[in-house]
């Protein structure tokens, strides 16, 4: 009965915000995400210009509970969906006949999460008849370097691209050629680099989210006071692989706990920091690996919420500006984390792709693989 009302709410206010159609030379698209903890929404223009992205997240409750509880998450996305997409098309000065499409993250994430995003945008497709394009969340990442806020500096890509996509949920390196066409040349094995942080962080006891908090405490520590092993420096190929790195540092710490070394803040820097700089190592050794392979790549973009990490960004500046290849960030840390304005413009290139692309029928899946059109 709440559903349905709550459906009922999405429709009166699409209906409400629907002005006056005027032609419009640019296109704008209003992405939806919710696949984890975030309610977002945000109004693109041309897949680049960042008109508003509101992002309003539950994590600070999750602080206190140590991780996300998806009934909650979802629970919380229901209700802050209307004000969430109010103050978007407000902040952008739009309604929705300005818009040219609604893009919305289908999968993969918490399935309750995505639910709630997917049927929002279904009413608000139902009601304002505009197209609605489904967006796997991995390549709304993929979008996110050339995102900006300032249309007076809008980025310029050169492919061929080599994109490294380090989040909680996957490590892949893709070799693209043009915004939507490539193939996955390396992915973990096993965790994802962010999971790597997020574990580490909660053997250290600190509090969820783990990887900005690991990166706080290795912040100004000793880099090289421990040794972890470069995982697969024995074998060939691009794969990733974080477990080792994981389970050295679980007994590093039980080690000192064993010879009685007191856990002072600067012991558990150091640690923090050898760590931190351990993950970096291997995903730079490995990026670096596909670029030795492949001489024609010009540019190297980092995505998803690792990419916000600041001694990685350090690093892969420091390593690929001295081989000549330009590394490209998400131009604001709000663009490396989970955020809509990514999928609106996966969205844009998506319908630019396929102009009668609206797909009204399809699966809201918690799993799913990016399939990227093959070169
Ligand atoms: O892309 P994202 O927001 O959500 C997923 O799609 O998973 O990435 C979240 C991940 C988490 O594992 C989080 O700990 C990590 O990104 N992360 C960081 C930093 N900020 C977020 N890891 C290291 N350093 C950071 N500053
Ligand atoms: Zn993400």
């Amino acid at each position: 009965m709440f559903f349905v009302a709550w459906l009922g709410r999405i429709a009166v206010y699409a209906s409400m915000a629907t002005g006056l159609h005027k032609p419009l030379s640019f296109m704008l698209i209003l992405g939806i995400e919710t696949s984890c903890d975030e309610t977002s929404a945000a109004i693109v223009e041309d897949g680049q210009v960042v008109r508003s992205c509101v992002i309003a997240s539950s994590l600070a409750f999750f602080v206190k509970t140590g991780g996300v509880i998806p009934e909650y998450a979802a629970r919380r996305q229901v209700e802050s969906m209307i004000p969430v997409l109010r103050h978007a098309l407000g902040e952008a000065g739009v309604s929705f006949s300005d818009l040219a499409a609604i893009a919305v993250t289908s999968c993969p994430g918490l399935l309750g999460s995505l639910l709630v995003g997917t049927t929002a945008a279904r009413m608000l497709q139902t009601v304002t008849k505009l197209p609605l394009i489904p967006v796997h969340h991995t390549l709304g990442h993929l979008c996110s370097t050339w995102l900006t806020d300032d249309s007076s500096a809008i980025p310029t890509i050169q492919f061929p691209v080599l994109t490294l996509s380090v989040s909680g949920g996957h490590s892949d390196l893709w070799y693209r050629t043009m915004p939507l066409t490539g193939k996955l040349v390396g992915s973990t094995r096993d965790d994802a680099a962010g999971e790597a942080f997020d574990k580490g962080a909660t053997l250290f006891g600190l509090p969820y989210p783990g990887g900005p908090a690991l990166a706080k405490l290795a912040f100004g520590g000793d880099r090289t006071k421990h040794h972890f092993p470069l995982p697969l420096s024995h074998e060939d190929g691009f794969d990733f692989s974080f477990s080792g790195l994981k389970t050295a540092l679980k007994y590093l710490l039980r080690d000192l706990d064993a010879q009685k070394i007191e856990r002072t803040p600067s012991v558990l820097k150091d640690i923090a920091a050898s760590y931190e700089h351990a993950i970096v190592q291997h995903l730079l050794k490995q990026t670096e690996r596909v670029c030795d392979a492949h001489p024609d790549i010009r540019e190297l973009h980092i995505v998803g919420g690792v990419s916000a990490n600041a001694h990685l960004q350090f690093m892969f500046r420091e390593t690929f500006g001295s081989r000549g290849i330009d590394v490209h960030l998400p131009t604001k840390s709000a663009y490396c984390t989970d955020n809509a304005a990514m999928i609106a413009s996966a969205g844009y290139f998506l319908l630019q792709a396929n102009p009668v692309l609206s797909k009204t029928s399809f699966h809201t899946q918690s799993t799913g693989r990016l399939q990227l059109e093959t070169l």
